[in-house]
């Protein structure tokens, strides 16, 4: 299911997801949520999705932080069930097979700054801003922002950060290691579609379970290195490893199936 909120693009396999309420800085409402779960479900196993690039219409924002007029009337209870909800959406984000990028054309405040974290890549236009300023709400992150900050910028800038509730500009951003690209204002998706269509040549197989290791580092339930060997194990055993090997003898580009 998808809704006039998220509009969706497709490209070569590469799928674009522009959250649409430009009139309210694209803030993630619950239609938002509704029509990124569901693009992300219905696609769980469907290798034809070689990409995801996520970006806010309007240039004014990516995403400016969760809906807070939402947030009226809210009681503990259902705080804890909305922000797990999202918490949720934003796992499928993190452990999709492919790679999804998030494209940063404006602000990229609360939810919107903790949707780009559970993106792969991030990807900012010169005049991104980021910034967890839920403490100006009385409130802390609720879509998993408190703990990806951490792990990308580290604890010392991620607690500052959460604390004053200041807004990091790109070049900061890119200094930090929170993006891994600055571009021109309106070349964003450009800069993402690049990067994707690069990637969407390699063994789809090899890029899930990089992903997956990527993300088992963080997950204390996981042994990373068991997982990699493991997962090595998988992949020479496909279909596509083999046709890799012999594209490469044969000096031709492999062509792979995702088996
Ligand atoms: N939710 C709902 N509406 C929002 C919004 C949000 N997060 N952010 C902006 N808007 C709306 C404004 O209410 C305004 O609508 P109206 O014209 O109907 O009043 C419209 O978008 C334009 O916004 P501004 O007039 O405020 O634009 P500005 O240029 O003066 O300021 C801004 C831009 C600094 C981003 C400012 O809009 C702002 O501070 N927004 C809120 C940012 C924020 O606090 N985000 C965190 C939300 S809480 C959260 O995300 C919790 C979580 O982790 C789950």
């Amino acid at each position: 299911m998808t809704n006039e909120f998220v509009k969706i693009e497709k490209d070569r396999g590469i799928y674009t997801l522009i959250i649409n309420r430009p009139e309210a800085l694209n803030a993630l409402n619950r239609s938002v949520f509704d029509a990124l779960e569901s693009f992300f479900k219905e696609n769980l196993d469907n290798f034809d999705v070689k990409g995801v690039i996520i970006t806010g219409a309007g240039e004014k924002a990516f995403v400016a932080g969760a809906d807070i007029k939402e947030f009226l009337g809210l009681d503990a209870k259902g705080g804890s069930e909305l922000s797990k909800r999202g918490q949720d959406i934003f796992f499928m984000i993190e452990n999709f097979h492919a790679p999804v990028i998030a494209a940063v054309n404006g602000f990229a405040l609360g939810g919107g700054c903790e949707l780009t974290m559970a993106c792969h890549i991030r990807v900012a236009g010169q005049h991104a801003k980021f910034g967890q300023p839920e403490v100006n709400l009385g409130l802390v992150p609720g879509y998993g922002g408190s703990q990806r900050l951490i792990q990308l910028i580290g604890k010392g800038k991620a607690t500052e950060m959460l604390l004053t509730a200041d807004m990091i500009n790109a070049e900061e951003a890119l200094r930090l290691g929170l993006v891994t690209h600055v571009v021109e204002s309106g070349q964003e998706v450009t800069k993402a579609m690049d990067i994707l269509i690069k990637i969407a040549s390699k063994g789809p197989l090899a890029v899930k379970q990089s992903i997956q290791l990527v993300n088992a580092y963080f997950d204390k339930t996981q042994d990373g290195f068991k997982r990699e060997y493991e997962d090595f194990g998988l992949t020479i055993g496909s279909e596509d490893s083999k046709e890799g090997a012999l594209a490469f003898v044969e000096k031709r580009k492999a062509n792979f199936k995702a088996k």
